[in-house]
C-alpha cells in the first residue's frame, strides 16, 4: 500500500519542485511497507528522520526561490513549512510501532504534509514562479 500517490494532481509544474515532492512521496511510502513487514520502532524512526531532511533541504530551496523572486506570500509559506516540520518531529517523538493511534496519525499525516501543502501552497508558488521567470 503507498500513502501518496504521485500523479498529475500533484504537479506543480516547478521541475526541481516536482523532482523534490516526488523523491519525498516515495520516502513516505516506505513507512507503510515497512510497518506491514512488521519493522521496528527504530526503521521507522530512521525512515522518518529521511524525511524530514529531505524535507528541510527542499524548503531550503523553496525559501531561496522565494527571496529570490521576492514571493508576496513567503512568509506565510515558509510558517507552514515551520508548522509541517514541527508536526513531523512531533509524530517522530511520539511514534510507537504498536499503538494502533500512532499508526491512525501516522497514516494520515503526509496526506497534509505532502498533499495538502503541494496542492494549495506550492502550486501557488510554482505558478507565480512561471509568470517572473
Ligand atoms: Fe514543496
Ligand atoms: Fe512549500
Amino acid at each position: 500500500m503507498d500513502w501518496i500517490s504521485w500523479d498529475h494532481t500533484l504537479k506543480t509544474g516547478h521541475a526541481k519542485m516536482d523532482a523534490d515532492h516526488k523523491a519525498l512521496a516515495e520516502l513516505f511510502n516506505l513507512l507503510p511497507h515497512a510497518l506491514e513487514q512488521g519493522k521496528g520502532k527504530d526503521f521507522c524512526v530512521k525512515v522518518l528522520d529521511d524525511v524530514i531532511r529531505h524535507a528541510t533541504t527542499h524548503f531550503d530551496l523553496e525559501r531561496q526561490l522565494m527571496a529570490q523572486h521576492r514571493y508576496p506570500k513567503t512568509a506565510q509559506h515558509t510558517a507552514e513549512h515551520a508548522m509541517l516540520i514541527e508536526q513531523a518531529l512531533h509524530y517522530k517523538a511520539t511514534f510507537d510501532v504498536d499503538a494502533s493511534g500512532s499508526r491512525i496519525a501516522l497514516a494520515r499525516f503526509p496526506e497534509v504534509w505532502l498533499g495538502f501543502h503541494i496542492l494549495f501552497s506550492d502550486k501557488e508558488l510554482a505558478n507565480f514562479l512561471a509568470r517572473v521567470d
